[in-house]
């Protein structure tokens, strides 16, 4: 297998030459690839016309937005593309599917959120205490910053309707084991939701590996637009009521949970995910169907971001007063270059702000996961420091970035 060559693949993101801005917020969002702007231009200039029309340039641009839900379909190795729901993010999904779950709730219905997501896989669910749910919590632990499985199990019973996780988290960086989860779920007779967002930019998404019933994320944390997906398994979809128009039924898949429609050009960009994996998969020498070449990016991926990550982590090792918030090593696959750490006696603002001189984005706070700072009493530090990176930074852009925060670090 050919090596990544990194100096290419940066060419396939203008923002990253177009500035010298090191870029190290790409849990916050992801540069985007001339493939997908290309994409979307190309769309809205020759296709924008209404759907469903019997003329010709209706039905081109019909098949351009069947063609790319078809190629995200590949993309997360969804069996039936009409399982594949998009709209404008995670969060707004999720507040569908929960909508539409509701009705179905009846009073004493178990539901497990964990206090390490993102408030997205959250709010929603408590809301269907509205309905009669019982809301349960799994903690993180707070010595090893893990959910464990065996305060999963505590935690189950015949009741359990559903449980909500995330399959990477957007400050620990950690993966968790969603496939064991999943099992120890359904076995009781549950289901499971995944947010996938700090997940997908890391690992190929495999919705049918996973085991879970639904896994939603966002495409502007994977090198392409702000845009969402999210994937029902087929026979829970079809339950659902509709949250369309009266006269679009429950049997209508995926539209009764698009309500206005998908955005048309974000859905055909989005084929520049699917095309960039794919060409990086043959560029490093790999032969095979789709999957095989994107399965190829992603293991070349992560080679190279735990490569960076290791680099910052063992730099913050070695301080002092340095508490990395995550797992403290990169190897061993259960963890993403999401770093997160705060400094003793430091607000982690002022760190923050003093890498901002530098030309470096980086950020602190909650990232919206409040419940995890607050149950490991981190707001004292105005949330956490967080080094977001994504494949295609570099050895010298951390050096630069480790530079920057020796000044503030001792
Ligand atoms: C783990 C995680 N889940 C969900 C979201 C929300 O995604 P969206 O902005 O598409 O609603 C984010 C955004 O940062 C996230 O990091």
């Amino acid at each position: 297998m050919n090596a990544l060559d990194l100096d290419k693949l940066r060419r396939e993101f203008p923002a990253l030459a177009a500035t010298d801005c090191v870029f190290l917020d790409n849990a916050g969002g992801s540069q985007v690839l001339t493939r997908v702007a290309d994409r979307v231009r190309d769309y809205l200039l020759t296709s924008s016309v209404q759907l469903g029309a019997s003329y010709a340039p209706s039905q081109r641009a019909g098949e351009k937005v069947l063609a790319a839900r078809r190629a995200v379909a590949e993309l997360i190795n969804a069996p039936h593309d009409d399982e594949v729901v998009m709209g404008g993010a995670t969060t707004s999904l999720m507040f569908m599917l929960t909508q539409a779950l509701m009705p179905g709730i009846v009073a004493g219905d178990e539901i497990i959120v964990t206090n390490s997501d993102h408030e997205a896989n959250i709010g929603g669910w408590m809301r269907l205490r509205e309905a009669g749910a019982v809301i349960k919590v799994w903690e993180v632990n707070r010595d090893s910053l893990a959910l464990e499985l065996d305060d999963l199990d505590r935690l189950l019973s015949p009741r359990l309707k559903w449980l909500a996780m995330t399959h990477a988290s957007n400050i620990l960086g950690s993966v968790n084991p969603v496939e064991e989860v999943a099992r120890r779920v359904h076995a009781v007779g549950g289901r499971v939701c995944v947010d996938a967002v700090a997940y997908a930019p890391h690992r190929l998404v495999d919705v049918q590996a996973c085991g879970a019933d639904v896994v939603v994320f966002s495409f502007y944390k994977v090198f392409g637009p702000h845009y969402a997906v999210m994937w029902v398994q087929r026979e829970l979809l079809l339950s659902l009521p509709s949250l369309n128009h009266y006269f679009i039924g429950p049997e209508v898949l995926p539209y009764k949970l698009q309500p206005g429609n998908v955005n048309y050009e974000l859905s055909y960009g989005c084929i520049g995910i699917h095309d960039y994996l794919c060409h990086i998969g043959r560029s490093l020498g790999v032969q095979g169907s789709n999957r095989v070449l994107m399965q190829a990016a992603f293991d070349a991926f992560e080679i190279q971001e735990d490569l960076i990550a290791e680099r910052l982590l063992g730099w913050l090792r070695e301080r002092r007063n340095v508490r990395i918030i995550g797992q403290p090593y990169a190897a061993g696959r259960t963890r993403v270059p999401t770093i997160s750490f705060v400094v003793a006696g430091m607000l982690s603002e002022t760190i923050v702000r003093h890498v901002d001189g530098h030309g470096i984005g980086i950020r602190y706070g909650d990232f919206y996961a409040k419940r995890l700072i607050e149950a490991l009493e981190l707001q004292a530090y105005g949330g956490v420091v967080r080094v977001s990176m994504a494949h295609y930074n570099t050895l010298p852009e951390i050096d630069r970035l480790i530079r920057a925060l020796d000044e503030v670090i001792e």
